[in-house]
């Protein structure tokens, strides 16, 4: 919008999307907000109220479009500008080398090149186009020539800016960006979690569920999926141009784009070979998964005349990493109940070493997954294991059958308690009816201890089967009845480590109103939710009493989680068990207000901490109103640096921040 604001109503809302977009760019590219998730939403709500009270004023390129639009028919055909190639494979060393070789051979010479090495995302490929630095179109790569147009769903991931940032550098008059859309593995259990327990189906692995996530018609439920982008190439770009391709990747960020992170410029083989074995190594500390690199020749001028050889250019290849599958048999099939009584079939293998792990078993998901892939005892599987995912079954081997294979068939009654079994129409989940089930129990014990919850440390899978077989606990509360007494007559319970558990049950009932409602371990109800919740109504005793209607009030809040929060709430069991909570002295404290002694200020922390864990340091930090970053920046107001601190600590005194340490932010903490 070039002409001058007419009122002062858009002149509100002209400055409000560029606040947001910022913040956006802050949170989701750069990884260092700058201000608080309610002064944001702040941001937002008074937006979205000035765009409803002035609809003349409302733009496809607001942040407010970020929450989707109405649903699609179909998706239309677009065409790329250049076709959107496939690279070619490396395996090993000697598969490098002769890649290196080619391109020597190519352009006739022997001189050393250089290149730009990247990780491989394993996610789905998509092109953005911006017109005059705006969002105009995106797809995805389709067959290579014709993709898909996916524009909307697109628009609802937070890290694609809708308009380029200008100023720092020249904006292209059209730029096609290439990238990776994924999403973290930790989305994507969460993700599938929901659906196991939803009875819908879940999706193999983080790279599927991101794909079935943009194949959406209706752009209200991609926005809900947490998808993220990383982007590493171009289609045609005009007005601009770049010498490497390390300079375009520096170009992106400056135009508010998310390069992919961990590039690192290779002057030889050796030097990609050692880089190789760093990244494998550290493959599963990454939030999201990469199947390799990407090794590419950084000039841009090379690359022109390297040119391109059957749909790959001859300028870059994938060194992809060992593949985490492998083959084995599925010695028995048993179902494992959940947290709402959900049965959920697990397979147990012949041991299979996967990427230096021996996997034992494989969860099938549900029957539906079983059945769609014909998954019988006595199979040979091809079983893949990524990060931290639980291992699953990619495929049966039917050739290897010898006749002997048997169907599982879910138990009628729960393996645990003996109660009934049933299947609601229409979903794919079993569920155990017994309200006193002790394998929904423990699982319910052991989410309400976890770190998101009530936090509690030591409350470890032994122990909870142990309290529970042994009557000691019954329901949630009673783990504040556990005697010291009690704790010393199990198995593998030191005193030391009995009263740890004490002190940390303690601990617990500090617990803030948030980690409170998610530790209750409702139905849809997670920890973003919790704190929506939280935030608006105050306190749990308001929570409880909300009717349905009223909790619909609340942003992100829909019938179907406002239904599932008001008949947790209705019902006299949990009320006991909240009340029995409270006598017990949790205190499900609102959190306080954000404007605590630390408001403002932005902490990074580097190397370990001795005398209490980074999320609990993160923890307090916060409830004094301040931020936790995970990058260095100018914006830093405090590194904080423990045992062997990383490189943030370098970067912290180049760039002469207050640098604490522990026992500093100890005091600071404690006021
Ligand atoms: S560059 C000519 N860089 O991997 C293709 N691709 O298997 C240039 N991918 O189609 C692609 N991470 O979708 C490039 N850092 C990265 C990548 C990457 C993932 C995908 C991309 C490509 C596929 C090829």
């Amino acid at each position: 919008m070039s002409r001058e604001p007419r009122t002062a109503a858009e002149k509100e809302i002209l400055e409000l999307r560029q606040q947001i977009e910022k913040h956006n760019f802050q949170y989701h590219v750069l990884d260092d907000p700058l201000i608080s998730d309610a002064d944001y939403d702040r941001l937002f709500r008074r937006l979205a109220d000035l765009e409803k009270a002035h609809p003349e004023l409302s733009s496809p390129d607001s942040p407010t479009q970020k929450v989707g639009a109405p649903p699609l028919d179909k998706f239309t055909t677009v065409q790329h500008t250049l076709p959107m190639l496939s690279l070619n494979n490396a395996t090993d060393p000697e598969e490098m080398a002769e890649f290196e070789a080619r391109i020597q051979r190519f352009l006739r010479s022997s001189e050393p090149i250089e290149y730009v090495v990247e990780p491989k995302i394993d996610g789905v490929a998509v092109e953005l186009l911006y017109v005059d630095g705006r969002f105009t179109v995106g797809s995805t790569r389709g067959d290579g020539i014709h993709g898909e147009d996916i524009t909307l769903n697109l628009k609802t991931i937070r890290s694609i800016p809708l308009i380029l940032h200008a100023g720092k550098r020249d904006l292209p008059q059209r730029l096609e960006v290439r990238g990776e859309v994924f999403l973290s593995r930790r989305a994507f259990q969460l993700m599938n979690r929901e659906r196991e327990e939803e009875g819908e189906p879940v999706f193999a692995n983080p790279r599927n569920a991101a794909a079935g996530s943009l194949k959406q018609l209706d752009s209200t439920i991609t926005a809900k999926r947490a998808l993220d982008i990383f982007c590493h190439g171009s289609g045609m770009i005009t007005g601009v141009q770049f010498a490497t391709h390390r300079e375009f990747l520096d170009a992106m960020k400056d135009w508010g784009l998310k390069p992919v992170p961990f590039t690192k410029i290779c002057r030889s083989l050796e030097e990609i070979f050692a880089y190789q074995s760093e990244v494998e190594t550290r493959r599963d500390e990454l939030p999201y998964e990469i199947d390799g690199l990407v090794v590419k020749v950084n000039s841009t001028e090379l690359q022109r005349r390297l040119g391109e050889i059957a749909r790959s250019p001859r300028w870059a290849i994938a060194y992809k990493f060992k593949a985490r599958q492998a083959t084995t048999r599925i010695l028995d099939i048993q179902p494992q109940v959940g947290r709402t009584g959900t049965l959920t079939p697990v397979a147990s293998l012949e041991p299979v070493p996967i990427g230096g792990v021996t996997v034992k078993s494989a969860s099938l998901h549900n029957m539906d997954e079983i059945e769609r892939k014909d998954i019988r005892i006595g199979d040979t599987v091809v079983v893949e294991r990524a990060g931290d995912v639980i291992p699953y079954v990619v495929q049966v081997l039917p050739d290897k059958r010898t006749g002997e294979e048997r169907r599982f068939i879910m138990p009628d009654h729960c393996p645990v308690c003996g109660a009934s079994v049933y299947r609601e129409e229409g979903e794919a989940a079993y569920r155990c009816i017994g309200i006193s089930c002790p394998a929904k129990l423990k699982e319910s014990l052991k989410f309400f201890g976890s770190r998101g919850a009530m936090d509690i440390e030591g409350l470890g899978e032994k122990l909870i089967d142990q309290l529970v077989e042994r009557g000691l606990v019954k329901d949630l509360a009673d783990l504040y009845k556990v005697k010291k007494a009690d704790l010393s007559n199990l198995e593998r319970m030191a005193e030391k480590s009995a009263q740890n558990l004490l002190n940390a049950l303690e601990r617990s009932k500090e617990a803030t109103l948030p980690r409170g409602l998610t530790a209750l371990g409702i139905r849809h109800v997670g920890e973003a939710t919790a704190k929506l919740l939280a935030e608006h109504f105050g306190d749990l005793a308001t929570i409880m009493e909300a009717s349905e209607e009223q909790l619909t009030e609340v942003r992100e809040i829909g019938p179907q989680v406002a239904k599932s929060i008001a008949q947790f709430f209705a019902q006299r069991e949990n009320r006991e068990v909240i009340e029995k909570l409270l006598k017990a002295g949790v205190r499900f404290k609102p959190e306080p207000k954000k404007a605590g002694a630390l408001a403002g200020s932005i902490f990074v922390l580097t190397g370990g901490l001795e005398s209490m864990s980074r999320v609990e340091a993160q923890r307090r930090i916060e409830a004094l109103g301040g931020r936790v970053a995970s990058n260095v920046s100018r914006n830093t107001s405090h590194v904080v640096a423990g045992a062997d601190p990383g490189s943030k600590l370098k970067k912290a005194q180049e760039l002469g921040l207050r640098i604490l340490s522990e026992e500093e932010l100890k005091k600071m903490l404690e006021g």
